[in-house]
C-alpha cells in the first residue's frame, strides 16, 4: 500500500472521527503487533477520551510472542483492553465479544439499573491504514456482515453490523493517520510494508534492518543466510547477496536485490517472528 497524508486528509479524517465517536460507547484500536507504538496514532486518546477502550495487537502472527506480552501488560496497566490476534484467523473472534462486554460491563450495569434492557454496545473500529481493520470486521462480522449491506430499504448514513443481541460494530472504520513526523516512525511503517518507496529507498531500509537485527536479534541472519555477523551491515548485506546468488547483468554482486529479497523475507515472517520495537518500561 501507498499512502500519503496531508494536512487536508488529517482534517477531515479527524472531523469524521469526532463525529463517529459521538455514537460509539467502544473504541476498538487496531495497532500491528510489531510497532505497537508507531502504528498508533496518540491522538485517539483525546479523540476516544470518555470510550471504553480496546486495544487489538494484530499479526501477531508475525510478532515476538515475547515482545507482545509486554506490549499487553503495557497497555493493560495503562488502563486499556487488549488483545493478540491475527485477524486472518476466525478463530478467537468469539472471545473478542466476552472482551468487548467485559470492557463495557459499567454501561451494562449502568443500563440495566435504569431499566433499559437489550441496548447493545456499539462499537468502531480505529486504526492506520494497513493495520488489518478491514480484515478484521470481515472475519468478527462475517455474515453479518453481508446482511446488513443487502437489506432493501435500509437508511442512509451511518451502517451498524448487528454481530449478535449485544453488539453492533460500525462498518466503515475509522482511519487514523500515522505520525510521520517522527524519522523512527516513518522507518518502522516502511519496514513493515506500510508505506513504499518513502522516508527512504530499499537499499537504506534493508541496512537498517540489518543493523536492528544484529543488535536485536543476533544469529537470525547467519542462520538464514549462512553468513557471517559482522558488524558492518553493508558486507552483511554482501553476505546476503552472495548467499542468494543476487547478481547483476556483468555478474557483480548486486546489492539492490539482495536488500528486497531481505524485506521481503522480514515482511512475510521468513526470517521468523520479530517485533521492531519494546514498549518503553522494558
Ligand atoms: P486496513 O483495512 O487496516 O487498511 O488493512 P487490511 O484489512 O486491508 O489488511 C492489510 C493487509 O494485512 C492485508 O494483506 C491483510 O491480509 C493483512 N493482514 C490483516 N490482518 C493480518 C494478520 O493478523 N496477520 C497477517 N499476517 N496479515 C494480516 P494484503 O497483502 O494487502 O492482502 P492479501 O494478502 O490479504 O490479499
Amino acid at each position: 500500500m501507498n499512502f500519503q497524508w496531508y494536512p487536508g486528509h488529517m482534517t477531515k479524517a479527524k472531523r469524521q472521527m469526532q463525529e463517529d465517536i459521538k455514537l460509539i460507547d467502544l473504541v476498538v484500536e487496531i495497532v500491528d503487533a510489531r510497532i505497537p507504538h508507531s502504528s498508533r496514532n496518540p491522538d485517539i486518546d483525546e479523540l476516544g477520551k470518555n470510550k471504553y477502550r480496546l486495544i487489538l495487537m494484530n499479526k501477531a502472527d508475525l510478532a515476538d510472542k515475547k515482545t507482545t506480552d509486554k506490549w499487553c501488560s503495557y497497555f493493560k496497566n495503562k488502563g486499556y483492553f487488549v488483545v493478540a490476534l491475527d485477524a486472518r484467523s476466525k478463530n478467537g473472534m468469539k472471545s473478542i465479544t466476552d472482551i468487548i462486554m467485559e470492557a463495557c460491563k459499567e454501561k451494562i450495569e449502568r443500563d440495566l439499573k435504569r431499566g433499559i434492557k437489550n441496548r447493545p454496545v456499539r462499537a468502531m473500529v480505529v486504526g492506520i491504514p494497513n493495520v488489518g481493520k478491514s480484515t478484521f470486521i470481515n472475519s468478527y462480522a462475517g455474515k453479518a456482515c453481508a446482511k446488513t449491506g443487502n437489506k432493501p430499504g435500509v437508511t442512509k448514513g451511518k451502517q451498524w453490523i448487528r454481530l449478535n443481541k449485544n453488539v453492533e460494530l460500525l462498518d466503515t472504520p475509522g482511519i487514523l493517520w500515522p505520525k510521520f513526523e517522527d524519522q523512527m516512525v516513518g522507518l518502522r511503517l516502511a519496514l513493515i510494508g506500510s508505506i513504499k518507496d518513502e522516508i527512504l529507498n530499499t537499499d537504506e531500509l534493508a541496512v537498517e534492518l540489518i543493523k536492528f537485527l544484529l543488535q536485536a536479534y543476533p544469529g537470525v541472519l547467519a542462520e538464514r543466510y549462512e553468513l557471517e555477523e559482522v558488524e558492518d551491515p553493508i558486507q552483511v548485506l554482501m553476505g546476503i547477496a552472495k548467499s542468494r546468488n543476487c547478481l547483476s547483468k556483468g555478474n557483480e554482486l548486486d546489492y539492490s536485490k539482495a536488500a528486497i529479497l531481505l524485506i521481503d523475507d522480514f515482511r512475510s515472517g521468513k526470517l521468523g517472528k520479530l517485533s521492531l520495537e519494546l514498549p518503553p518500561e522494558a
